[in-house]
């Protein structure tokens, strides 16, 4: 038999690459930014299978291109630049890569929280642009304890989860908030349910762990920033449109709270004249909370596995529009 042809929009790790070429014969997109939308249409006519990544808008006309498309292979968790209803129409599978970046985001998330509350990347610089110049001083660089303090978790996914695990080492109280209430968690993790309201006016830290979804789009606006303690951390490592930017620029500005961690922004890359970066109670990253050598591997493995499932037939592990098996049976045939 002939392989099925595949489009892969960005070179993955060769853990998963390498499994994918046994199969597949793939083209794959060579820059490091992502192919224009024109680019994936034309590339994607007469594939089989593509390979995306979070930066490639995946709709209805990228799908059209190929009458033979049947798999979409997400190199994510999350999956909200894919058209999932446009995709079960036409009886595509959709993929992605959850859990193995659980536990890497969360350490991220971590890092943004305790980066922001004691100052590190602000005492680097500080350091490195010669500006200290007393040894010590018992009002230098003061931040805010993380320790015992009360941790909000927005989304108690597989995410959430494993920051309110890391939270308990440090002695913090984690109330979390969620569509739906999770009392097996509550009673395994040891947190407790609040609704919003509430969750961002009792939190010192919060940290956002929901997909984007129209829902869950600029959440937390103007009314939420305003709720939240001024000594309060925001932290953000899920999508950036999850957060008004415009309102949150207005809270650290005005002292509505008193620091942000933001590894994901509303446009990315987030261009240089963003107001937020003149601010120097923000912590800034370039969407790098599941960049660990071990995991990015990982999930690239994952992408193969989940493409040669469906290649022989069957149910790929991590299938997101479950609902496409009643559309067409998997396998390229
Ligand atoms: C990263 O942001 C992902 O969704 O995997
Ligand atoms: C990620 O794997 C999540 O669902 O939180």
């Amino acid at each position: 038999m002939e392989k099925p042809k595949l489009y892969m929009t960005r070179l993955i790790p060769e853990r998963g690459l390498k499994k994918i070429r046994e199969r597949f014969e793939v083209e794959i997109w060579p820059e490091e930014a992502p192919p224009p939308k024109e680019v994936i249409v034309e590339k994607v006519r007469g594939k089989d299978a593509l390979v995306s990544l979070l930066t490639d808008k995946i709709d209805a006309e990228v799908m059209d291109a190929s009458p033979n498309l049947r798999i979409i292979a997400q190199y994510a968790v999350g999956f909200d630049n894919i058209d999932l209803k446009a995709a079960t129409e036409r009886g595509i599978y959709v993929t992605n890569t959850p859990g193995v970046l659980t536990e890497t985001v969360a350490d991220f998330a971590f890092a943004l929280m305790l980066a922001a509350a004691r100052r590190v990347v602000e005492a680097d610089r500080y350091v490195r642009e010669g500006k200290w110049k007393v040894g010590w001083h018992p009002t230098m660089m003061l931040g805010y304890d993380v320790y015992e303090r009360t941790l909000g978790i927005v989304g108690l996914g597989r995410i959430g989860s494993a920051v309110a695990r890391r939270a308990k080492g440090f002695n913090m109280k984690v109330i979390y908030y969620d569509v739906r209430r999770r009392p097996e968690l509550e009673r395994e993790l040891g947190v407790e349910y609040r609704p919003l309201e509430e969750l961002l006016k009792d939190s010192d830290f919060v940290s956002l762990h929901v997909p984007l979804t129209p829902e869950t789009r600029h959440m937390i606006g103007e009314r939420e920033l305003r709720m939240m303690k001024k000594t309060a951390v925001l932290v953000n490592t899920a999508r950036g449109p999850v957060v008004d930017e415009k309102a949150l620029y207005r809270a650290l500005k005005e002292g509505w709270i008193a620091a942000a961690a933001l590894d994901v922004f509303e446009k990315e890359p987030t261009p240089v004249d963003n107001p937020l970066l003149e601010l120097s109670n923000v912590v800034v990253a370039p969407h790098i909370a599941s960049a660990s050598f071990e995991t990015r591997s990982r999930m690239a493995e994952m992408v193969a596995e989940n493409l040669i499932a469906f290649l022989e037939g069957r149910t790929p592990p991590n299938l997101v529009n479950k609902e496409v098996v009643e559309v067409r049976k998997p396998g390229f045939s």
